[in-house]
């Protein structure tokens, strides 16, 4: 704490304290306002609200910069697995070989499902969103391990739900997709890497193992680190409100994949490659769409384009663009989608419209790409999405717990009719 801001309104001066944090950013705390006012703050989509202090990522919009716990996402891209950058979001450090070996037994004790829940997933339709399934079998799964319903963000009892929810998940999601096409399941096998053992579970066949290619083993790796947390978007923020009425942690997550299903937020990688798809078969040409996407009175918009945040570059995007020509290069795959939507980046890159609002490819511009070359189906991409968000999530979850934070409640204000006099039905 430190200097004060003065608000005046009504002819009276009010002061509220102003907190910096690490790297700068301030904030003037209004959380007396109301109390000593009367007036509340407008923010519908809470572009300029901040509902917590957390100390897990940090994210500077401007200058395109993504840390985990300070650490910059170029470094830990190149170089660190899931399940080390999954340590780090949850624990707040790198974790030792020993602590890795640890965590990475924890997740392979808790990869098998009960067979119960197994049972669960033939109820549904073939045609089920496999966000849907995702979202319904997290709380699930609370009904055949009930100790996860209490609430822990400490020590044994969170570590173990933690590792368990991280597991699960994997498991979860490749089962859906066995279900989807009809195949039968595979186990989760202990022997193999988070990523390695998950496309095992989606690609195995009775008579053929999958065995992942380091290449794919490492894109996946990549993806799923790429997504790990992102501060306080529209999923995470869902997880910390379900979260605040101290709902345990798989049914906040729960929420967190539903947040995530909207085709702004996480569904955006499965609109980027129908989008390109649509390009490419329409016959029409590119400026076609980037005139459609500015025309105000249609809703088209370019699918992977504009951050609330990032008003520069989105690093995870540029991290993946190099990648995906690497990728499709190590594999000898040639994805004519590539093509087009580099063109597409670059003609919005001339493009006053684009420029003006500061609208550049996000992490989803390119990882539909990247997630088809490694042979994920569409409709699980936001799946996908939702396994790399988990550590973020459970993170999420837990400082606000730790920070003992009030349940949230936003105030609003009222619109509608005055006071009015109930007509009973036939005097109407
Ligand atoms: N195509 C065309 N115009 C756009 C786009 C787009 N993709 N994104 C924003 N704009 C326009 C808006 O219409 C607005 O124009 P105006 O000033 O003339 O009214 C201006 O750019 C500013 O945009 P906002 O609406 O203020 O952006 P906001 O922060 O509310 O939304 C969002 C951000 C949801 C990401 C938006 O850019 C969008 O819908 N993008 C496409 C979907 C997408 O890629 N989502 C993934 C986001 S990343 C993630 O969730 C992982």
């Amino acid at each position: 704490m430190g200097d004060k801001a003065t608000l005046t309104v009504d002819g009276k001066s009010y002061d509220f304290d102003v907190f910096v944090g690490s790297e700068n950013e301030k904030c003037i705390d209004i959380q007396s306002l109301r109390d000593q006012t009367g007036y509340i703050t407008m923010d519908p989509g809470y572009g300029n609200t901040g509902s917590c202090y957390s100390s897990i990522t940090y994210v500077d919009g401007a200058k395109g910069i993504l840390r985990y716990r300070g650490y910059p996402i170029e470094q830990i891209a190149e170089q660190a697995s899931f399940m080390e950058v999954a340590c780090l979001i949850l624990y707040g450090e790198l974790p030792t070989q020993q602590q890795l070996g640890r965590f990475r037994d924890a997740i392979a004790e808790h990869a098998p499902i009960h067979t119960n829940l197994e049972h669960h997933f033939s109820g549904f339709p073939k045609s089920a969103p496999p966000m849907a399934i995702l979202s319904a079998m997290l709380n699930l799964v609370s009904c055949f391990h009930p100790e996860v319903l209490e609430v822990h963000s400490e020590g044994r009892a969170f570590n173990r739900t933690a590792a368990l929810l991280l597991s699960k998940v994997r498991t979860i999601s490749a089962f859906s997709y066995r279900m989807a096409i009809g195949k039968p399941i595979n186990h989760p096998n202990p022997n193999l890497s988070y990523c390695a053992n998950f496309l095992h579970m989606m690609f195995s066949d009775p008579y053929r193992e999958y065995i992942a290619s380091p290449t794919v083993e490492r894109a996946l790796n990549l993806f799923l680190v790429l997504h790990a947390d992102h501060e306080q978007n529209c999923s995470t923020s869902t997880v910390r409100m379900v979260g605040s009425s101290h709902a345990n942690l798989f049914s906040s997550v729960a929420a967190g994949v539903c947040a995530l299903w909207g085709p702004l937020h996480g569904g955006a990688n499965t609109g980027v490659i129908k989008m390109l798809e649509d390009i490419r078969s329409s016959g029409h040409s590119l400026d076609y769409y980037l005139d459609l996407a500015k025309d105000k009175s249609s809703e088209y918009k370019l699918m992977g384009f504009g951050h609330r945040v990032y008003k520069n570059f989105d690093p995870r995007s540029r991290i993946l663009k190099k990648r995906v020509y690497e990728v499709l290069e190590e594999l000898k795959l040639d994805d004519t989608l590539l093509d087009i939507a580099i063109e597409l980046e670059e003609k919005t890159l001339q493009d006053d419209y684009f420029l003006s609002r500061n609208l550049y490819p996000n992490v989803d511009f390119y990882s539909g790409i990247l997630l088809r070359a490694i042979g994920i189906p569409l409709d699980m991409f936001p799946v996908m999405f939702a396994i790399g968000r988990m550590p973020g999530w459970i993170s999420n979850w837990r400082e606000l717990l730790a920070h003992k934070q009030r349940i949230s409640r936003p105030r609003q204000i009222y619109t509608g009719e005055k006071l009015r006099q109930y007509v009973p039905i036939d005097e109407r």
